[in-house]
């Protein structure tokens, strides 16, 4: 263990115990920061990472549990922590960016510098430009520009950018690179190197155990609500976090079976020719999705693979395009039609997803088949929907308290694992999935692989698009590399043992 005394911490957090309605989330944690340190915070699914930080930063209070900022002892009167007088920023997993607002208004939101009786429009430009500038992101990101003109991965530079003009002697990122690039992740690396560097501490949670490994100095587990390993990254494996993460020693490996794909009659999908000339120029699409088949999407942003799901999908009209179901030309010009046809679109954007998030866990996940289950009378058949979601929690292993709990409530990873349950329910034959498992533990990715995986092997088919390599060479049958929207080349990886390592992909890439 790791032999540090409370002069070494800017945060002490202590025995930290939070009930939600009745459900215990956090119990006795323990988490301490150390002066200009990078500390990682992993963990599954719903484990209680944001829970605890929110609690650091003032948006909760704890039910009992000590803090310690800079040696002072924060009172238990005070009901809840200004975030700004104790210097911490956080970038909060949910964006709380107003999409009306330009970047720069929204980087200095609360922290507008005057002239005279007038908010300084001038001074937060060139202070913006100068941290997009920082972040490497000023020829791409106007600061005069408006927030709901930009894309998510911009979006989250911008939060980031927000936190920094805080000038916060402890910064939160809560799953900061789950929207970005490769490029964009190594430039975030390098600006929290430089932070570190001027003495600033940082946590730092992700699901990407790599990156962990890559940027921080210690690393702390959480497991259902409690801390059960803090340790220096070069003196842990991954596989000890990994232990620690899951709660048991090996995980079952040999779920997914590489079969020969049987190329002998109609493929599933066919995609003759797709030409679109609007959404990133897409020239030369040309591929089959065989029955069983996950068909991976590699490539760098911008080359096209967002637009060439939503050219198949319908979303875009002055698409041109020739398609073939089963060997049936089919046309799809709209999103009923790809409905209609079995095609269904996990979108990359979480928010656009249709969840309501006032609803019910149950509510949300019915929406999409009410038609089926209204009876001639247009009453809904109750206690056949309540089986239905439970089935599909039980089988994505959705941590919630029951079914009626209302979305917003759920772990961010937990949503992700509803939307995908909703879309699986309407039963499509090819399934359409842009980065799926963006802010997912790798136990629950697991989950999700097999409900995909096993949703294949009923004679469907997959076109997943994936920024993460090792998640296309676990999981795909076959992948193909994007670049200017053409594709390039094509990895065949059903039947082999031997995989593509990521180095061989990336370089193709
Ligand atoms: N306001 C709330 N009311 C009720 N339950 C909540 C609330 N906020 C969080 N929870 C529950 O607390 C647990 C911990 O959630 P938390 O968001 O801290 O998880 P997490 O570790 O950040 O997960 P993820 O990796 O998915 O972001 C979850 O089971 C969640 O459903
Ligand atoms: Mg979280």
């Amino acid at each position: 263990m790791v032999n540090l005394n409370s002069n070494d911490f800017i945060i002490e957090m202590l025995k930290i115990n939070k009930t939600f309605i009745g459900v215990k989330v956090l119990s006795d944690v323990d988490l301490n920061l150390v002066k200009g340190e990078i500390h990682g915070l992993v963990g599954q699914n719903g484990a209680g990472k944001s829970t605890l930080i929110k609690i650091l930063n003032g948006v909760y209070t704890s039910d009992s549990g000590k803090i310690i900022i800079n040696g002072k002892l924060i009172d238990d009167n005070e009901n809840y922590l200004n975030p700004k007088q104790y210097a911490i920023s956080t970038v909060f997993q949910e964006f709380s960016l107003i999409p009306s607002l330009t970047v720069g208004e929204n980087v200095f939101l609360g922290i507008e510098p005057t002239k005279g009786f007038l908010t300084d429009d001038k001074y937060i430009e060139r202070e913006t430009k100068k941290i997009l500038n920082e972040l490497k992101m000023g020829e791409d990101i106007d600061p005069k520009e408006k927030i709901k003109n930009l894309g998510i991965s911009y979006c989250q530079i911008v939060e980031i950018a927000k936190s920094l003009a805080q000038k916060g002697e402890i910064l939160i990122f809560d799953e900061p690179t789950a929207a970005l690039s490769y490029k964009e992740t190594e430039l975030l690396f390098e600006v929290m190197k430089r932070l570190k560097n001027k003495g600033i501490s940082i946590i730092f949670i992700s699901h990407y155990l790599d990156d962990i490994f890559k940027i921080c100095d210690r690393v702390t587990v959480l497991r259902d609500g409690r801390n059960v390993f803090t340790d220096y990254v070069k003196n842990t494996k991954l596989n000890d976090v990994i232990k620690a993460l899951v709660g048991y020693n090996t995980y079952e490996n040999n779920y997914f079976k590489r079969k020969k794909i049987d190329k002998s009659s109609n493929p599933l999908l066919e995609i003759k020719y797709l030409k679109n000339d609007t959404a990133n120029k897409l020239k030369d699409i040309k591929l089959n999705v065989y029955k069983g088949e996950i068909v991976g999407v590699a490539g760098l942003l911008g080359s096209g693979k967002t637009e060439m799901l939503n050219s198949i999908y319908g979303f875009d009209k002055k698409c041109d395009k020739l398609l073939k179901l089963d060997g049936k030309k089919i046309k799809i010009n709209s999103i009923s039609d790809a409905r209609k046809n079995g095609i269904a679109l996990i979108p990359e954007d979480r928010k656009k997803q249709g969840l309501i998030l006032n609803f019910s866990i149950r509510d949300n996940i019915l929406l999409s088949i009410l038609d089926k289950l209204m009876n001639f009378l247009f009453f809904i058949n109750d206690t056949n929907g309540n089986k239905i979601v439970n089935n599909l929690v039980q089988k994505l292993k959705i941590k919630l308290e029951n079914i009626d709990q209302k979305i917003k409530y759920l772990s961010g990873g937990n949503q992700q694992k509803v939307i995908i349950a909703k879309t699986i329910i309407t039963n499509p034959r090819v399934l359409l999935l842009d980065d799926p498992t963006t802010g997912i533990d790798i136990k629950s990715k697991e989950d999700i692989f097999k409900i995909i995986y096993d949703f294949t092997q009923a004679g469907n088919g997959v076109i997943l698009v994936s920024s993460e390599l090792s998640e296309l060479i676990k999981y795909c049958t076959r992948i193909l590399i994007l670049k200017q929207g053409s594709i390039k080349n094509e990895i065949d990886c059903s039947g082999i043992e031997k995989n593509i390592n990521e180095e061989e992909l990336l370089e193709l890439i």
